[in-house]
């Protein structure tokens, strides 16, 4: 069979590129060790109202400045609504959702998850500046999404 030499060409391109990605995905994952989330704890999103902790959302004072957030997005709502630290908490905010998909983002930090129902999502925050942060939802989640926030307040 005649192979065109332009085409030879193209598929000697085609794997050397395919060569390339590979060893980029291969050197990610073993050097630097970049994968898919792993371990993710996992609810029945039909019992979230029943599952402790999700059975009493809201604020724990762990130990000295750390503290932990458990959240339930829900259409079209946070809760809890509002919660209130000290300067230079360190919070792990876990959130799920008993419905659809959710986000969970807050404004002026890197905490930006996603609350995808049967999940247990989880992030750390330190607030090192006072005010009022917006705790927001941005993924589409029905007709009353641009309502869905809640507020973190760092005294
Ligand atoms: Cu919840 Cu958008």
């Amino acid at each position: 069979m005649h192979v065109h030499r332009y085409e030879r060409w193209w598929m000697a391109l085609g794997l050397t590129m395919l060569g390339v990605f590979l060893t980029i995905i291969t050197v990610a994952a073993v050097a630097d060790n970049i994968n898919p989330p792993g371990g993710m704890q996992q609810i029945d999103p039909t019992k979230v109202a029943s599952t402790p902790p999700f059975d009493r959302p809201g604020l724990r004072h762990v130990a000295g400045n750390t503290y932990e957030a458990y959240y339930v997005a829900q259409v079209f709502s946070f809760t809890p609504a509002s919660i209130s630290v000290p300067l230079g908490s360190t919070v792990t905010f876990y959130v799920t959702s008993p419905d659809v998909v959710h986000g969970f983002f807050i404004a002026n930090t890197a905490i930006n998850m996603m609350v995808i129902p049967g999940w247990v999502n989880v992030q750390s925050h330190t607030f090192r500046q006072r005010g009022t942060y917006l705790l927001l939802c941005h993924e589409y989640c029905g007709l009353g999404h641009q309502n869905m926030f809640a507020k973190i307040e760092v005294q």
